[in-house]
């Protein structure tokens, strides 16, 4: 079973850790290996634990074996962008339908706060997974190139989605 629920600091080294390895789980091969080196390194910093605490929500999977409960999803809005941030899953819950519910979570709220329409900065190897939850562009989708404080240049794709109608995911 998934639940989500708004994350606080004490949940900011799962999602600095899960952030990681999902970036390096799910976009090996569409980026430059040493390039993702650069984006996932490091310690978990005081500016990062202040986002979590402030914007982050987390998915907890409680499997049937264990009946423990264990985050395994991270995503924000930034709602004067309009923009969902910050979609990550752990490796080993990936495809058992985590990113999907956050996603709809985030829509949810962006649609419950007035926005009409979310935009979302997709890494290449995520397109699909967003297009198959009704995001494209209506002839909006452009390509743009996520630059890290880090100094690393990632291409990805702006996506759009209008709010309010039935999702298509
Ligand atoms: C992309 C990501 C968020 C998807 O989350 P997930 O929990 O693995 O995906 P879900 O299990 O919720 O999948 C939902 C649907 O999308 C589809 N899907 C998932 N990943 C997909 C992919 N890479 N390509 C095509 N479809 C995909 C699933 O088949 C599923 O379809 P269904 O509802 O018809 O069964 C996750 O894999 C991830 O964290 N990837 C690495 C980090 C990343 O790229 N984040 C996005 C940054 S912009």
């Amino acid at each position: 079973m998934i639940t989500i629920r708004k994350a606080t600091k004490n949940d900011a080294q799962a999602c600095w850790d899960i952030r990681n390895a999902a970036i390096n789980k799910g976009c090996a091969g569409f980026y430059d290996a040493g390039d993702l080196l650069i984006w996932t390194a490091g310690e978990l910093t005081e500016k990062f634990s202040r986002i979590v605490d402030a914007h982050f929500y987390v998915a907890e999977l409680v499997t049937e074996e264990s009946q423990d409960k264990k985050v395994v999803g991270t995503a924000m809005l930034d709602a004067p962008y309009a923009q969902l941030d910050a979609l990550f899953v752990s490796p080993d819950a990936m495809g058992l339908g985590v990113g999907k519910a956050l996603l709809k979570f985030i829509e949810t709220m962006a649609f419950n706060q007035g926005l009409a329409q979310l935009r979302l900065e997709s890494t290449l190897n995520a397109v699909a997974f967003y297009r198959s939850c009704g995001f494209g562009g209506e002839g909006l989708e452009e390509e743009s190139v996520y630059c890290s404080p880090r100094g690393i240049a990632l291409d990805c794709m702006v996506m759009y989605k209008n709010l309010g109608r039935p999702s298509a995911c």
